[in-house]
């Protein structure tokens, strides 16, 4: 069954906007696995801007269930990720100036790179490694070419389309790129963008999932319904047998 990984980055931004300790991203990730979410993904972002160091090790103490380290493959994330050992690091272009992640990896262009120095790295470390792609059959392939275990199909595209009220085509392409992705032997994650609107469509014509991780809108319905009620509605709709940890 697929599950809700929580994307804990914001609740660091709002921490970090009074440089104070409060409110304290492990705080809210054991609050997120209390009422149903399977796990937790930070960003580290080389400029630190919202997640920082220290936040990583106590993430690591919290958290019960899947501890997901989203990171650009630089030397320093690999060398920080293969010290913490979380379940899962997703692999993500990274750009100073953007807001947010704007797109998936460029495989054809980095394929070498990933290849001599990036992949190799995690072997025999026993981290699941996922890739952010968008969802095009040439990134798939490229993918289990690579050798890794899973993709996390770049949802960002899908979700302005939704915005916008012209989506179909956005769907079929993700269902396309899932299904490769399955035969391929990869697992299926999803995510960004995603949120209580375009969710439903998306979980019920995208097969194969397994991980959709979820952070600005969940943390943005947090501040109407509070964090526990906005965990339980977005896990039901991941997944709507969910069971909540006791
Ligand atoms: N997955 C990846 C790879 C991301 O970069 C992000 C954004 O940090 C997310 C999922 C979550 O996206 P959103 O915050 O839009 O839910």
């Amino acid at each position: 069954m697929p599950r809700l990984l929580v994307n804990i980055d914001h609740v660091a931004t709002l921490r970090n906007a009074r440089g104070e300790g409060v409110p304290n991203p492990a705080a809210a990730a054991r609050v997120c696995e209390a009422h149903g979410a399977a796990g937790i993904v930070f960003h580290l972002r080389e400029d630190r801007r919202h997640i920082k160091d220290a936040d990583i090790y106590e993430l690591k103490t919290a958290v019960l269930g899947v501890l997901d380290f989203e990171m650009a493959a630089t030397d320093e994330m690999i060398r920080l990720s293969l010290e913490l050992v979380p379940d899962l690091v997703t692999l993500v272009p990274e750009k100073r100036m953007e807001l947010t992640t704007e797109g998936g990896l460029d495989l054809k262009t980095l394929f070498d790179d990933y290849r001599h120095r990036v992949v190799p790295a995690y072997q025999g470390s026993g981290i699941t490694i996922s890739l952010f792609v968008d969802p095009e059959l040439r990134e798939m392939e490229l993918s289990a070419e690579l050798s890794v275990q899973a993709i996390e199909l770049h949802t960002g595209t899908y979700a302005h389309a939704f915005a916008a009220g012209e989506y179909q085509q956005e769907l079929d392409r993700l269902a396309a790129a899932a299904e490769r992705a399955h035969q391929l032997g990869l697992l299926v994650n999803a995510g960004h963008g995603l949120n209580r609107n375009n969710l439903p469509a998306f979980m019920h014509h995208v097969p194969h999932l397994h991980d959709v991780s979820i952070g600005h809108a969940l943390i943005t319905d947090a501040l109407f319904v509070g964090l526990p009620e906005a965990v339980r509605v977005m896990a039901a709709l991941v997944d709507p047998k969910v069971t909540v940890r006791p």
